[in-house]
Order: structure tokens, then C-alpha cells, then sequence
């Protein structure tokens, strides 16, 4: 089968990496990829939010199978452009989408679905902010309706900065602070059936010890040690079916990847978000892990026969990712610097320390140079999350890029636990 990925992030790197290692993948084309992801797939430069080319691209290539991986191309209807031209693609309609694309649709959805989240409130005007802010009290969580790239949400005991932010959204989603661990769950579904995959934890802050502004996202590790087994379970059951259900009933099937952004609180589970996607970079540990070749199970999710998955099959590993990103993220990133020690952790860390690319290029001299705000995601598997921490701070240790900057303590506390 030839496979088409749509991204250029360490999550289509990741993607990409594991369909290469599935043998029924014959062929593997990426649009528009990045240098990591040049060595395992053959680059197009198509347009990614541009439906009608990346529908044309694929048909072109005689694709048995399109994924697309970011939220954006989703929420612009690339998956539906692929789908009218006849090619089973992974990943949900526009419309679908939208329980990633609107905050106020998601929670429209959870209400009916009766999935537990964040009681909250849609607010357009001042005086509504006001209200809400007064309402729930500090900390405050204000979220921006729209796609914010994980950067439109702000959490905050300075009622002024709460208000300044909601204030700058067109249409803003205020909501109960939830306290407790977050564990990303991630399932795949045809609209129907649902098959969750390992759960992972992500670090959303910029510094360690989870201070600074939110990212999308600065390491994550799986398995979760301290988490309840019953954990997927439970949510499969009270969280991930209801919702799929209800997107089905409501005439918007959702087929592809459910993230379910979750907060272990005091009182039980609830949802913090939902996500249309794949999440990046919980994808580079939860792919490190998956030992069923990939290509067959998203592809069984675009055709509408999941029922016949046989179950997936996991390594005991542990695996952990950390990201290196470029001086100044998450504000403006600088970009445009070389990159080097990529070829010292290939000799000296492989097989069980890796690079996935996220932005980064070639240079006309053929160096690697950044090209994005998230760089690099440097990923290790071990036989516990304390040797994978190892190997992946080991990795990072040997990549040089000026001003660039890393999470220091990602798994720490799960591996010391
Ligand atoms: P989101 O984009 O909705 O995932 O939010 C980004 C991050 O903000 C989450 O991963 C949480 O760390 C934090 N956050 C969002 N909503 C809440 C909430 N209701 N309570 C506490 N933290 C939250
Ligand atoms: N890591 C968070 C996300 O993918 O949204």
C-alpha cells in the first residue's frame, strides 16, 4: 500500500517512522514533511491546508491511504476532499473537527453526550466575562474558542491578566480550574468502534518544574506507572464511546484520532479537551510503544471496518520524548540556525535513542537548520521510564543549536516514583 502524510511536525515524523517499518507499506509520500522526515518519505511541496491539491497529490501517487496529521488541514476540510476523490483517508470530516476547532462545539457535545468536564461558560461580551470570572474565582482558565496551536488557553490567579486575555478572544470559554495530573488518551475510531491506544503524559509548560507560558507541548513519557489500571478502561466507558456515539447521532460521524486531554482530579475523571488529532509529541512516546504495524490499523479506521482490528499489541518498554526548541519559543521563535550532533546520536544512541524532526529544513549547503519554534523531539525507549530518561537526556545532550532550549525534567517524577 502507498501511504500520504500530511504535516511537517515530529508527529508526522513519528507517523512516518512507523509506517516505514510496517511491511505492508510499499511506498511512503509526506507533504510537506521536514528533513527528518525527508530520509524515510518522499517530500511534495503541496499546500497542506489546501484540499483540492493534497486530494490531487494523492490520486496522482495511486494512494491506498491518506493521514492526516495536523488539526489545521482537518478543520479546512482536507480529509472530506480526499474522501470525494475515493481515497480511504485517516482522520475526520470538517465537521467532525470542529470538537477540536471549537471549544463552545465541545462542550456543546460533552453536555450531550453526558461526559464529564469542566462546568464552564461561552462569553462574546465584557459584562459576560466579568460574570464568569466572578463566577468560578481564581485560578482562572480562559480558553479562545477558536484553533490556538495549545497557545490560547491561559491559566491564572491574576484576575487582570484573566480578563485581558478573554477580553482579546472574539469568543471566549471560561471554566472551572480542574486540578490534578493530566493524562493524554488517545483512541482510534471509525465513527463506531473504538480502540484506545496507551495513555501519556505531556508537559505543557515552556520550563521545568511546569512554570512559564503554555506550548504545545515540551516532552512526554508512557507507560503512566502511578496511574490507575482500570484507567483506559474507565474512560473508554465514560468518556471516549459517549462522545464518538454522539458525534454518530448527530449526523457528523468522527472517524480518526479522539485525544482526550485529561485531568485526574479529586473527584474523578474530567475532560480538559478534546483534540481531532493525533497529539504531538505524546504521539512519538505512544508510536515508540505500539508494536502492531500501523498502516493496517488507520486504515481499517478510514474504511469503516475497525470491528475487525484483531487487539493491538504493545512493548513493555517505556518511552520518553523531549523537545528541543528554538530561543524565544513560544513567542517568536528564532529560526534559521544549523543544527548539529544529529549524526553523533545515530551512531552513538541508535537503536534505542532517536531524532524526529519537527521544524526543521535544509539549508542550501545541505545542513540541517531549524525552522519552526519546536525543533527536535528526542525520543528513547528503555526497560523503565528511569533507563528511556537516560538515553533520551543523553541524546539531547549531544544536539547543538544556539539559544535553543529544553525541559529538563520531563518523567522525572514518574520515573523516580
Ligand atoms: P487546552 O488547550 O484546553 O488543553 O489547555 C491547555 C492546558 O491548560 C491544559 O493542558 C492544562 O494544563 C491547562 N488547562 C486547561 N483547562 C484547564 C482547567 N479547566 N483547569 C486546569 N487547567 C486547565
Ligand atoms: N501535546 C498537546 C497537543 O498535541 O495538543
Amino acid at each position: 500500500m502507498k501511504v500520504l502524510v500530511i504535516g511537517g511536525g515530529a508527529r508526522e515524523h513519528a507517523l512516518c517512522r512507523s509506517l516505514s517499518l510496517d511491511p505492508d507499506v510499499t511506498a511512503l509520500h509526506c507533504a510537506p514533511g521536514n528533513a527528518g522526515i525527508a530520509e524515510v518519505a518522499k517530500l511534495h511541496a503541496v499546500d497542506q491546508l489546501d484540499g483540492a491539491a493534497v486530494a490531487a497529490l494523492a490520486t496522482e501517487l495511486g494512494a491506498g491511504l491518506v493521514v492526516v496529521g495536523p488539526e489545521a488541514p482537518l478543520v479546512a476540510g482536507v480529509a472530506d476532499a480526499v474522501r470525494a476523490a475515493g481515497i480511504p483517508v485517516f482522520g475526520p470530516s470538517r465537521e467532525a473537527a470542529l470538537l477540536e476547532g471549537s471549544k463552545a462545539f465541545a462542550k456543546d457535545v460533552m453536555a450531550g453526550a453526558g461526559v464529564p468536564t469542566a462546568r464552564s461558560y461561552v462569553c462574546t461580551t465584557p459584562e459576560e466575562i466579568d460574570e464568569a470570572l466572578d463566577a468560578f474565582g481564581a485560578p482562572y482558565v480562559v480558553k479562545d474558542d477558536g484553533l490556538a496551536a495549545g497557545k490560547g488557553v491561559v491559566v491564572t490567579e491574576d484576575v487582570e491578566q484573566a480578563r485581558a486575555h478573554a477580553l482579546a478572544c472574539d469568543r471566549v470559554v471560561i471554566e472551572e480550574y480542574l486540578d490534578g495530573p493530566e493524562v493524554s488518551l488517545f483512541a482510534i475510531t471509525d465513527g463506531t468502534t473504538v480502540l484506545p491506544l496507551q495513555p501519556a503524559q505531556d508537559f505543557k509548560r515552556a520550563l521545568d518544574g511546569d512554570e512559564g507560558p503554555n506550548t504545545g507541548g515540551m516532552g512526554a513519557y508512557s507507560p503512566l506507572p502511578w496511574a490507575d489500571p482500570k484507567l483506559v478502561e474507565e474512560v473508554l466507558e465514560t468518556v471516549l464511546q459517549p462522545t464518538v456515539d454522539e458525534l454518530r447521532r448527530r449526523g457528523t460521524p468522527f472517524s480518526g484520532l479522539l485525544y482526550a486531554g485529561l485531568a485526574i482530579t479529586g473527584r474523578g475523571v474530567r475532560v480538559i479537551e478534546f483534540n481531532a488529532r493525533f497529539g504531538d509529541p505524546e504521539t512519538q512516546v505512544v508510536l515508540a510503544r505500539l508494536k502492531t504495524p500501523l498502516a493496517g490499523v488507520l486504515l481499517n479506521s478510514a474504511n469503516g471496518t475497525l470491528e475487525d482490528q484483531a487487539p493491538l499489541s504493545w512493548s513493555d518498554d517505556a518511552a520518553v520524548t523531549v523537545v528541543i526548541a528554538s530561543h524565544n519559543y513560544p513567542d517568536t521563535p528564532r529560526t534559521g540556525d544549523p543544527i548539529e550532533g544529529l549524526d553523533e546520536v545515530a551512531e552513538k544512541d541508535a537503536p534505542h535513542a532517536y531524532v524526529l524532526h519537527a521544524g526543521t529544513k535544509r539549508g542550501e549547503d545541505g545542513a540541517v537548520l531549524s525552522a519552526g519554534g519546536r525543533v527536535l523531539s528526542v525520543t528513547a525507549t528503555g526497560s523503565d521510564l528511569a533507563q528511556a530518561r537516560e538515553r533520551a537526556y543523553a541524546a539531547v545532550g549531544r544536539i547543538r543549536l544556539d539559544g535553543s532550549q529544553h525541559r529538563t525534567d520531563i518523567a522525572r517524577k514518574a520515573a523516580e516514583a
